[in-house]
């Protein structure tokens, strides 16, 4: 198969390990006997120090006319200060809206290696296998009108949804919950906001569409709680934008770290961008240590929803759980007696076992 793939590497981290993704996908097309021709652009802080913009409009069409997207990250304090409209993070909210990338799947999936480098008990944490739809184009981040008002003394965000945009991520939820253990926990603020009374009712109307999943609703409170105390309860989360953002980040606790989470921001066709949970860590930036774990598997991802390359997406992350299993991790991350290595030496690892692994074939 030919694919023609725009890589957006951001800010901070993000420039580090998009090199990740593009190696792997290298190894998957030499595999596989596939063809994939990369474009860059850019996008965030990178894209306002280059264009003046978070947005390049020739980053958009690219976009639009390439088979997937993948991102790095964005983000920094360099441009912290800049007004709302310049900042690094209105380019990504743009890119998802531009694509109508309306649902955001981020699966939350531990490796066993990994179990002692998560704050929680092991056992708590080994059965947890969830997965977080997460609402991408609506609610808080895209309201209108979101500003100061009154000489900067008040502010206004705005939480709106229209009815077609809950039902579509509802449904979205239901088809992945049909793919995996059939339950799924809705969580909303139903007892305080309107759009989460909205959010039940349409969750109520289509659960009759899908009488072999069991729905559950959670007060977003008691499912931040939740998800740290008992994580094995969960199957398929569904929530709207904001929630999701917070859900994810604290999710990633179970896995050891943030820098393990991938995620695929999908509309209906399949036309998807692909691209880690995490941020641009400006923390580590520039060192050569970030984990580039999150960012390939993000890789897998895309074979596999945007491509329907199923054995390929396999390939990737066996092998990731491979050179986890042999103990090669990030600083991030901690296995007794485990090898620590960097950013470039893990994603060497991952594409070495790729190669010599007969289930790469
Ligand atoms: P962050 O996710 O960048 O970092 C949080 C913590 O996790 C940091 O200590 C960081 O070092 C660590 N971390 C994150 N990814 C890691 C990885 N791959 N390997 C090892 N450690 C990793 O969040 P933040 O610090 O709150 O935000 C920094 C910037 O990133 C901000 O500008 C924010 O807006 C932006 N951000 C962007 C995205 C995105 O592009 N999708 C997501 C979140 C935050
Ligand atoms: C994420 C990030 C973004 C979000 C920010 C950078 C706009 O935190 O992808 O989780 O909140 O969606
Ligand atoms: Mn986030």
């Amino acid at each position: 198969m030919k694919k023609h793939i725009v890589l957006l590497p951001g800010d901070g981290i993000g420039q580090e390990i998009i090199g990740s993704a593009r190696a792997v996908l290298e190894e998957i097309a030499e595999k596989f006997g596939h063809t994939f021709t990369f474009e860059t652009h850019a996008i965030g802080g990178t894209a306002v120090d280059e264009h003046g913009t978070p947005l390049p409009e020739e980053t958009v069409t690219a976009c639009k006319q390439a088979d997937a997207v993948l991102l790095g990250a964005v983000g920094g304090p360099k441009w912290d200060d800049l007004p709302s409209h310049l900042r690094p993070e209105k380019g990504l909210l743009g890119i998802r809206k531009e694509l109508g990338l309306f649902a955001n799947l981020r699966p939350v999936k531990g490796f066993k290696k990994l179990l002692g480098s998560s704050p929680l008990k092991e056992e708590l944490v080994e059965d947890s296998d969830l997965l977080i739809v997460r609402e991408l184009t609506g609610g808080l981040y895209f309201g209108t009108p979101s500003e100061r008002q009154e000489n900067g003394q008040s502010v206004v965000d705005t939480l709106y949804y229209e009815r077609h945009e809950i039902e579509r991520i509802v449904d979205k939820a239901f088809q992945s919950a049909r793919l995996r253990r059939n339950h799924l926990t809705s969580v909303d603020k139903a007892n305080v906001l309107e759009s989460s009374k909205l959010w039940r009712e349409v969750v109520e109307e289509k659960k009759t569409d899908y009488p072999d999943v069991t729905v559950e609703h959670m007060l977003v409170d008691a499912a931040a709680m939740k998800l740290i105390q008992n994580p094995a309860q969960f199957d398929v989360i569904v929530t709207e934008n904001m929630f999701g953002d917070i859900l994810s980040d604290e999710a990633s606790v179970l896995t050891g770290s943030l820098g393990m989470l991938p995620s695929a921001s999908l509309r209906s066709d399949g036309v998807g961008l692909y691209e880690p949970v995490h941020g641009s860590a400006p923390d580590i930036a520039g060192q050569n240590i970030a984990n580039p774990l999150a960012m390939i598997l993000s890789t897998a991802l895309m074979l596999r929803h945007s491509f329907g390359m199923d054995e390929e997406a396999s390939c990737i992350e066996k092998a990731v759980e491979e050179v986890v299993d042999l103990g090669y991790h990030t600083k991030d991350l901690k296995i007794t007696n485990g090898i620590e290595t960097n950013t470039t030496n893990m994603t060497h690892k991952v594409v070495e076992y790729m190669s010599q692994n007969d289930a790469c074939s």
